[in-house]
């Protein structure tokens, strides 16, 4: 039986092996997933060790995502620009390091309704989550893109990185006063603190969506707040969690799930 896993720290509370689970049944393949504990320092000792062992594919999270990438044998052109990776795939010698968090993003978009095409759309946050949606956002082709932070020089590092794929426009939050989207998306980490970000006053559009990559508790000061902008539709990022790994399990097994039953089991 071909053999997965996440790997992270902590990694019990991972909901990977409850989503893979769910797809294998849904495609009817035999596999087994599980979910592993992966101190930093002993991460390259780990990858030597499951790929010895026969695993087929990984998924990595935190605080993994970065550090992985020095130990593949290959990483695709997207996880690069992406500066992190989240799926493995077994090679005969090694793991090949591939993204799928961007796609995920934008097929939960797709999923919701959510459209991207010539709209005003707001990043909140510039951290390894914004990097990692930046490059399919480009790619939808938004009116304007605007990534504002609370560092001010994280986003000016990132519309320099992307510059070659479009106009990524780096702001402060506070510098968003009397600007209106159509699109905001939270890409910060404030709502594991149990808080949202301060920002300036009436930032959505009438008919603006708010979507957020966080979910769960993580997800209610967010959510909040949207309600008080009036947003048309207000998503979390479990979607986007499922997404991802349909693509992780479709780069794997060379077939898509359904994820919109997944999503709802979740739920
Ligand atoms: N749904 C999914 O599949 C998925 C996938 C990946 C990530 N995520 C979520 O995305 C979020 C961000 O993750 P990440 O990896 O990008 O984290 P990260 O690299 O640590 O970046 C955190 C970002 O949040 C900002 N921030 C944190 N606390 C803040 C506060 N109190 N006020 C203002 N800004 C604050 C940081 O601003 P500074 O730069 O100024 O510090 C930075 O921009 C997390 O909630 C994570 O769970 C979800």
């Amino acid at each position: 039986m071909d053999r997965y896993a996440v790997i992270g720290q902590p990694v019990a509370h991972s909901k990977s092996p409850a989503i893979h689970a769910r797809f294998a049944r849904q495609t009817g393949q035999t596999l087994a997933y599980e979910a592993i504990e992966v101190a930093p320092e002993r991460l390259a000792e780990h990858l030597a060790e499951l790929h010895a062992k026969g695993y087929a594919g990984l998924n990595v999270t935190l605080p993994h995502k970065i550090a992985v990438m020095a130990l593949c044998e290959a990483v695709s052109e997207r996880a690069q620009r992406a500066g992190a990776v989240n799926t493995l795939i077994r090679t005969d010698t090694g793991w090949r390091g591939d993204n799928t968090d961007g796609e995920g993003f934008i097929r939960d978009l797709q999923r919701l309704g959510i459209a991207v095409a010539g709209r005003r759309v707001l990043v909140l946050g510039a951290g390894g989550a914004a990097r990692g949606i930046l490059e399919p956002l480009l790619a939808q082709r938004p009116a304007e893109l605007v990534v504002s932070n609370r560092n001010p020089w994280k986003p000016e590092a990132l519309a320099e990185d992307f510059k070659a794929l479009g106009t990524v426009v780096p702001r402060t939050h506070l510098s968003l006063k009397g600007d209106r989207f159509d699109l905001i998306v939270n890409a910060t980490s404030a709502g594991h603190q149990g808080r949202m970000i301060a920002l300036p006053g009436q930032l959505l559009a009438t008919g603006g969506d708010a979507y957020d990559l966080s979910y769960g508790a993580a997800f209610t000061p967010f959510r909040e707040w949207a309600q008080s902008q009036g947003a048309a539709r207000i998503a979390d990022g479990l979607g986007m969690l499922v997404e991802q790994a349909a693509a992780a399990f479709a780069l794997w097994r060379g077939q898509r799930p359904q994820t919109a039953p997944v999503i709802e089991a979740l739920r």
